[in-house]
């Protein structure tokens, strides 16, 4: 029976992601020009989307025409801001749990979002594999991570001032858990995975302090919009998006519109299992290995089992 994944995951409890990097910080050019990439990428609207690593919301808005929208994360305490803010909203569910066992069950999802967490991931393929589970065959996945190979990076390269190459295709760690990576390397990984690329964008091109003390955010996100598609050619952005499918996969194993049963939503963490029982309003429990899971609040809990499963 499959325990706790072996695999580090860095740990946003307790911080201040939003207060230390979004607000005050001179980030508004970021946040402006990846939500014009998201817009360009993902359906407008759908059945049931999922953002993955979703932190405290930041990006939430824009699923506002989805009919479920599910907030995923490992941070106990970012979700618990995003709930302070949407929790009114009855299309909302959010879960706690690990991206490598994703507690969501296979091909519900029509639409899934995943922005600024391949940074953190020290085994994509593992974390590919879950995310092209949790689609179906006509979904759309946007998903982003760091380019290695950007200009900044190169410049440095090129005037000795980092030691890693900008070109070697293998990941950088260049911080403890932070890891950007070349464009050639990361595509070979989704397509091991089994999933396509159907468009690629290359994003935030004008992240530089001089530019974006002069220039008004939004305008220069517009700029940098009408570079993402060029840019795309051969990335040297930091940022990459790319629009992703999954063709291989079943189709949809839910209905395709409206709430589904929040039961039918998870898959067990430590026994995979796909079917739960619900009791009441705050508990559901594992049909196969009877490890039982609880909403706390708002969140459901897929970090700790309040009943651990059963050994078989
Ligand atoms: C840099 S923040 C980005 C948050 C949000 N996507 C945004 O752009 O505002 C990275 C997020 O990924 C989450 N994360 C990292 N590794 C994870 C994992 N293995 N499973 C679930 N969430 C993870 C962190 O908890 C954190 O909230």
């Amino acid at each position: 029976m499959q325990q706790a994944s072996p695999i580090p995951v860095i740990d946003y409890e307790g911080s201040q992601y939003r207060a230390d990097f979004w607000m005050g910080s001179g980030r508004q050019y970021e946040d402006a020009a990846e939500r014009l990439a998201l817009q360009r990428l993902l359906p407008s609207h759908g059945g049931r989307i999922a953002e993955i690593g979703a932190g405290f919301g930041r990006l939430a808005d824009l699923y506002r025409n989805y009919e479920q929208v599910i907030l995923f994360d490992y941070s106990r305490s970012l979700l618990q801001e995003a709930v302070d803010e949407l929790g009114g909203d009855e299309r909302f569910v959010f879960v706690a749990g690990n991206l490598y066992t994703l507690p969501l069950a296979s091909n519900i999802l029509d639409s899934l979002v995943m922005v600024r967490v391949m940074h953190h991931l020290a085994d994509v393929s593992a974390a590919l594999e879950q995310l092209r589970r949790a689609l179906h065959r006509h979904s759309v996945g946007v998903i982003e991570y760091a380019n290695k190979r950007n200009l900044k990076a190169i410049l440095r390269w090129v005037m000795r001032r980092q030691r890693w190459s900008p070109w070697a295709p293998e990941p950088v760690e260049f911080v403890e858990m932070n890891f950007n990576f070349h464009p050639r390397w990361m595509e070979e990984r989704l397509q091991a995975a089994g999933l396509r690329i159907e468009e690629r964008l290359a994003v935030s091109h004008f992240r530089l302090g001089a530019l974006k003390a002069r220039i008004d955010a939004h305008a220069l996100a517009r700029i940098d919009s009408r570079l993402f598609k060029v840019g795309a050619m051969f990335p040297l952005a930091p940022s990459v998006f790319l629009k992703i499918g999954a063709p291989d996969n079943p189709l949809r194993s839910a209905p395709a519109s409206g709430a589904m049963a929040i039961e039918r939503l998870f898959r067990c963490p430590f026994c995979q299992a796909e079917t739960f029982t619900r009791s009441g309003e705050q508990r559901v429990q594992c049909t196969v290995c009877h490890a039982a899971f609880e909403r706390r609040g708002l969140v459901w809990d897929f970090k700790e089992a309040v009943q651990p499963p059963k050994r078989s």
